[in-house]
């Protein structure tokens, strides 16, 4: 069936984080990660008639989970999964901090590369560990990696795990199996686990492909705790559900153990319904999603260029979250932030959120229907062109 994503359901009163954070009843909101699209026929429907049973107890996890999740992750990404591999879960975020906690101990270190998704800094400090960044470089609108100082950083004793995010939030990069081989070499040379964080891996554009870590090697594979979920690919976020895959027996059972610790493995009827469609039924509205939100990227790139030039935007090859370079603005992303939703109703990411070299950057949601994309950089306009 054609979907229509050009079309606007209203939001406000639906207890969204996204739209209902701010008391302000115009309020454009292009920040948090969820679609304002409405999710794929088939899920919605199946979602129906789960509700109309009226009977909501307990859920036992289906085969029917493992085998939606085997044969989307086999088709779409060419990875090879068995059923014991797999752990379902509450959340990515959940999972990372009983990995963190399972993995390290007070004290030790944990490995990410900024400007990164914020809540990987507050699972690891949760966790009594310290964040070593491994800084991304960024360079004429794109991001690349300091191997030198990759190696270096992991060499460290006390860095215990690598939190990957493949594809990267908010850079945009689809990381390069070359990348990915030389950052998984260098984590298994110095005995450091890697968790690799692939929410975004179905949220990828023409061009480029999503190289599923433990794919590269037995040994990466054997070295690596992987996290996917349909929630950001199918716009299922507030079901709450995503699996990881852990292969190596040792590996499986520690995080086994983590999540029954945590009680973060007992997911709801909705969520495994959810899931079992999204995978088995959801392809259709993936593919015409994708090519709308692109479109939506275009637009972006278009409309920076011509009204405001002295903006940089990052080359989006995954993800739908577009990372706006401000530093011609000369004002902190903070202030920046503050400024949008005062004065022009107009909500975003701030930089600062995802390290601490990315202040001069803002991070705008452009999944959602084109004339709330069109409104919201209308008023980006006005608030910022006065300031350049
Ligand atoms: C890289 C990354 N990991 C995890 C999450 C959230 O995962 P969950 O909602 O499953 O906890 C997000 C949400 O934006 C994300 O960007």
């Amino acid at each position: 069936m054609i979907y229509n994503f050009d079309k606007i359901i209203p939001r406000q009163g639906t207890d969204s984080v996204k739209w209902n954070q701010q008391e302000l009843k115009d309020l454009i909101p292009l920040w948090v990660a969820d679609m304002d699209f409405p999710a794929a026929q088939p899920i919605v429907d199946a979602l129906m008639q789960r509700v109309a049973h009226g009977i909501y107890g307990y859920a036992k996890v289906p085969d029917t989970f493992y085998q939606a999740v085997i044969a989307w992750s086999k088709r779409r990404h060419g990875f090879d999964l068995q059923p014991k591999w797999l752990l379902p879960v509450l959340g990515v975020v959940p999972a990372l901090s009983a990995i963190i906690k399972a993995f390290t101990v007070a004290g030790d270190k944990v490995l990410i590369q900024e400007p990164v998704y914020h809540c990987f800094f507050s699972s690891i400090e949760r966790n009594q560990c310290e964040v070593v960044s491994n800084d991304l470089i960024y360079k004429d609108g794109k991001y690349t990696i300091d191997f030198d100082d990759f190696e270096a950083k992991a060499s460290d004793a006390k860095v215990k795990l690598f939190i990957l995010c493949s594809p990267h939030n908010p850079a945009g990069r689809v990381w390069t199996r070359a990348e990915l081989e030389r950052l998984g070499g260098i984590c298994l040379k110095h005995g450091v686990k890697v968790v690799s964080d692939e929410i975004h891996c179905d949220l990828v554009f023409e061009g480029y492909k999503h190289i599923p870590f433990g794919t590269i090697s037995p040994e990466f594979l054997a070295n690596s705790i992987t996290c996917i979920a349909p929630s950001k690919t199918f716009n299922l976020a507030g079901l709450q559900v995503a699996t990881v895959i852990a292969a190596d027996p040792d590996l499986n059972k520690k995080v086994q153990e983590a999540f029954l610790v945590n009680e973060i493995s007992s997911i709801s009827p909705f969520a495994i319904t959810g899931l079992i469609t999204a995978y088995q039924e959801g392809e259709e509205w993936l593919q015409q999603a994708l090519s709308y939100i692109h479109d939506n990227y275009s637009y972006l790139k278009h409309y920076l260029a011509t009204h405001l030039p002295a903006l940089g935007l990052t080359a989006l090859e995954g993800t739908y979250l577009a990372w706006v370079d401000c530093t011609a603005l000369n004002c902190s992303s903070r202030e920046l932030g503050q400024l949008l939703l005062q004065d022009a109703h107009l909500q975003v990411n701030v930089g600062a959120m995802y390290g601490k070299q990315s202040d001069q950057f803002i991070r705008l949601n452009i999944a959602c229907p084109r004339r709330i994309l069109e409104e919201g950089l209308g008023r980006l306009k006005d608030a910022l062109q006065p300031l350049l």
